[in-house]
Order: structure tokens, then sequence, then C-alpha cells
């Protein structure tokens, strides 16, 4: 066992875990951070996705010793004190799901992904920095998103509520 501190949520965490533990597993059954769901295991489906110091992961890729000291933010986490995040208000508005289980992957994935483009980080559809003000097609988002999967095929609310947020 290796014991490892994280800020999970605003919450210094102490977990002991064995080194070959994934992220999602130490999130899931250490912590008992259901939100981050399993899907696949394998890096296909971003049903898992977290937010790990800014940037969004693949729980089920990443071992949980590696984020020893670490900022994690799952869905639990997302929300606004006792308000909705605004993504999540937009989810909802827009019907941006179906049976739930993507859903907090999509969440955490679109936010992390505003920030992402904020900072102008370069998409694979426009292939330049994309700029605070470049606004984002359904393409771009589209292509921005493809980590994410959702077996209902919700994906037009999906990306409207990601406009609705985007502006
Ligand atoms: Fe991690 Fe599918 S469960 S990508």
């Amino acid at each position: 066992m290796t014991e490892i501190r994280m800020r999970v949520n605003g919450v210094v965490e102490k977990l002991d875990v064995e080194p070959w533990v994934s992220l999602l597993d130490a999130l899931r059954d250490h912590l008992g951070l259901t939100g981050p769901k399993k899907g696949c295991d394998q890096g296909a489906c971003g049903a898992c996705t977290v937010i790990a110091g800014g940037v969004r992961i693949n729980a089920c890729l990443a071992l949980a010793v590696q984020y020893a000291g670490k900022e994690i933010t799952t869905i639990e986490g997302i929300a606004q004190g006792e308000d909705l995040h605004p993504m999540q208000a937009a989810f909802i508005r827009h019907d941006g799901f179906q049976c739930g289980y993507c859903t907090s992957g999509q969440i955490c994935s679109a936010v992390a992904m505003l920030a992402e483009h904020a900072a102008g980080m370069p998409s694979a559809v426009t292939g330049t920095p994309a700029g605070h003000d470049a606004g984002l097609s359904d393409e771009e988002i589209r292509e921005r998103m493809s980590g994410n999967l959702c077996r209902c095929g919700a994906y037009n609310g999906i990306v409207d509520a990601i406009k609705d947020v985007a502006g």
C-alpha cells in the first residue's frame, strides 16, 4: 500500500492504495465518488472523465499514485454551492442526456473543454488556436468532445448545451 494525499473537490483526502489502482477506482471505491462512471475501463468512452489540475483526463487510464498532491474535480465538485454549474443547468435545459450514464463525464469534459478553448488550445478541426472570442462551431464542439461517447445519441442536446454556455 502507498499512502497518498490529493485534493478532491476542494477537500484534502488521504488514501491508502496499491500502486496499480486506477484513479477511477480510487475515486469510486476509496472515496465513494461514484459520479465518474466506469464504461469501458480502457480509455475509449469518456464516462470516467474528471478534471485534474484543470485538464480533463480519463480516470480509468490514470494511476491514483500519479496524482498524489494534485487537484481533482469530479462531477460531485462541479456545482457551485447550492447552485448547479451553468453547464449542468444547460444540459438539463437542452436535454443533453437520456439514460445519464455518460453525463458526468460529458459535463466535466465540456467544462474543461471550454477552458481549453479559452486558453487558445488548438482544435484538430480549425488547426489554429481558437482564441477566446473566436466562438465554437458545432463541428468544433463535436470534435473537441469526441472523446465522450453517448450510447443514447443525445449529441444534439449536448452540443446545444455547450453552445449555450459558450455564448
Ligand atoms: Fe474510462 Fe471508458 S471508462 S474511458
